[in-house]
């Protein structure tokens, strides 16, 4: 079973994210890449960050056509990425087509994971703004986890206050990313449903995501260390 902690990479320049890569100097931390470093520097910066030895989760949560999808999933593959995202409210079909697309010629791929709801959508906005009505928000958020593995894919990104929920109606082998992770002496910043790293781990998360926690702190690699710690035990 593969555990890791990974650490948002928020940064919005190569040089900011490789300054701050640069204070870890006896670790290589799994590091999260978003839309905005992604958008800002290219597929460059994926590859300097693996170049220097660290697994990358690229985030930018693809939602097309499945067509497209796969294509672009092709693409990401070559960048030798670790982990990939989609949304699952692009139906089965277009998780199905991402997976088809990652596949390497060698028969590796990187791990695909679905962001289900995202937690900016709550119950009414669900309601008002999709037409998904009738549902509490939650059992939404498990029918498109079930979806995600029937598509195929190796799990979903999801709060650590639902990971329990997903391994029990997807199976303990698939796995819950977790972001929403502060120390109980930190900051909550706009995260409103947190847990410590040794909670998350209590709960069953599989990889949890940390930002500001690390890379906000005034020691980043103590900070990672810490939630090393408390998370893996
Ligand atoms: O700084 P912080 O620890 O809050 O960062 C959490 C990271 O996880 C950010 O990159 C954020 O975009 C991401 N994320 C999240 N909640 C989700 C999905 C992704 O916080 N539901």
């Amino acid at each position: 079973m593969n555990k890791d902690v990974i650490i948002a990479c928020d940064f919005k320049s190569k040089e900011e994210a490789l300054k701050f890569l640069d204070k870890f100097t006896d670790v290589k931390p799994f590091v999260k890449i978003g839309m905005e470093l992604f958008y800002a520097e290219g597929p460059d910066i994926v590859r300097e960050i693996k170049k220097r030895g660290h697994k990358v989760f690229l985030d930018l949560k693809l939602h097309d056509i499945p067509n497209t999808v796969e294509k672009a999933m092709a693409v990401l593959s070559g960048l030798d990425v670790d982990i990939v995202n989609v949304h699952a409210a692009g139906t089965i079909d277009m998780m199905k087509a991402a997976l088809k697309g990652l596949m390497r010629p060698d028969g590796t791929r990187p791990l695909i994971i679905a962001v289900t709801q995202l937690t900016s959508t709550d119950q009414e906005r669900m309601e008002r703004d999709l037409l998904i009505t009738g549902r509490p928000i939650k059992e939404v958020v498990m029918h498109y986890a079930v979806n995600a593995k029937k598509a195929g894919l190796d799990g979903v990104v999801c709060s650590p206050l639902e990971a329990a929920a997903v391994h029990e109606a997807c199976g303990r082998d698939f796995i819950t990313v977790t972001p929403g992770i502060r120390f109980a002496d930190s900051e909550k910043g706009d995260q409103k449903r947190v847990m410590t790293p040794a909670d998350a781990a209590a709960a069953g998360s599989d990889y949890i995501v940390v930002g500001r926690p690390v890379t906000g702190a005034e020691d980043p690699v103590k900070a990672y260390k810490r939630c090393v710690k408390d998370f893996m035990g």
